[in-house]
């Protein structure tokens, strides 16, 4: 992707870039709507990724064009509003976000590639907002520091575009560390950089359905859990233990006493995951990948038909230790833990088994953990 982003960049300006960014998407092994619950989280930043080729400009513009989007994003750094919809919100809300938090920014003009699906519950958002982070960190002379940038993503996110998501994805696409999950307590950031067990390995399975996180149904969730810990008289859901919870569950009218009940039990399973990462225990983690997809399904109900099939396709195939959809939902991509030696067969598997039950062939792929959002 390299080559390809640096000549893409000579086509379009006629000389080399300055700067290279790889800035990656991610999976979330488990911990699934708890990040803005102050829970636990165990993403892994993989090796898809968005590619930034770009040089300074004197004028304090920034002109971005993307190989897969008609317009290029286009605007002064003094003087910008929102555009509408679209991946020029994520670019304009990060700088933002930059603004506001008192860095000085300098001008840049780029090419960008995106081997990352949007809207597939990869994180392409995220990985957008950390690659922009890092275009004016070189251009401007600050430092990229990872949890400042992380953070002023998820202000982006928060503010500019409109989806009251968490920590989780601007924090591991920052973070990630090649062979390793990132365990992270979304209170304290405390984290813990975790290998992934030998002999297993992510398997990724995109549905072709997608999401929209800035539409109601995520920051409807975000909101009944809020309500849920107000009733229950804690700050967040993370202050629960799942036998605190069950004694006092029947305070809550129904649907909010199944959406937290995901978020505690979920909770619980984050830790006994690493637990069971760190015992190389892979009988333990697929069976925690399973339970946790069973609480989106039933409880948090952010699956949807094409998520629960994938997951039963990929579950039937021998090999397959556990299976899950990941990122927010409503859409999007299933993850499996499967024997590394079987990893490409099940892919194939897969495929041709979603192809006669559902129709159309869909991506499938194997994935490795890889390094955060850097200059290359
Ligand atoms: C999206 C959000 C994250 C997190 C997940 C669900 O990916 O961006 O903050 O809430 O959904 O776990």
């Amino acid at each position: 992707m390299k080559a390809a982003i640096e000549r893409a960049f000579r086509e379009r300006f006629g000389t080399d870039p300055e700067h290279v960014v790889r800035s990656p998407g991610r999976v979330n092994l488990i911990g699934e709507h708890t990040d803005y619950n102050d829970g636990y989280v165990l993403p892994v930043a993989i090796d898809r990724a968005i590619w930034l080729a770009l040089r300074p400009r004197r004028d304090g513009r920034v002109r971005l064009h993307s190989l897969d989007e008609p317009d290029p994003v286009d605007f002064s750094i003094d003087a910008f509003g929102p555009s509408g919809e679209g991946w020029a919100e994520y670019v304009k809300g990060m700088t933002r976000a930059l603004l506001d938090s008192g860095r000085k920014l300098v001008g840049w003009e780029g090419v960008l590639a995106s081997g990352i699906p949007i809207g597939a519950g990869l994180s392409s958002s995220a990985a957008l907002e950390m690659a922009v982070a890092a275009a004016f960190a070189a251009v401007s002379g600050f430092a990229f520091e990872a949890d400042a940038m992380a953070r002023l993503g998820q202000v982006a996110e928060n503010d500019w575009v409109g989806a009251r998501t968490g920590i989780m994805d601007p924090m591991i696409v920052a973070q990630g560390r090649a062979g390793h999950a990132l365990w992270i307590d979304c209170r304290s950031l405390e984290r813990a950089a975790v290998p992934l067990p030998r002999g297993v390995a992510i398997l990724v399975m995109d549905t072709g359905t997608r999401h929209d996180h800035a539409s109601s149904g995520y920051n409807d969730r975000r909101a009944a859990c809020e309500r849920a810990a107000g009733r229950l008289g804690v700050s967040h859901l993370r202050d629960l233990s799942s036998k605190d919870f069950e004694t006092r569950a029947g305070m809550l009218a129904a649907t909010d006493r199944r959406r937290a009940r995901h978020v505690v039990h979920e909770n619980e399973r984050v830790l006994a995951m690493l637990d069971a990462m760190r015992g190389g225990d892979v009988e333990a983690m697929g069976r925690l990948m399973d339970e946790s997809h069973e609480s989106l399904a039933r409880d948090f109900e952010v699956t949807n038909r094409a998520l629960d099939a994938m997951v039963r396709i990929v579950r039937s195939r021998p090999g397959c230790r556990g299976a899950r959809m990941t990122g927010g939902g409503f859409g999007g991509c299933a993850i499996a833990l499967v024997d590394a030696a079987r990893a490409e067969a099940i892919g194939e598997e897969v495929r041709d088994a979603w192809e006669a039950a559902m129709g159309g062939r869909p991506e499938v792929f194997v994935t490795r953990a890889s390094k955060g959002t850097s200059l290359v």
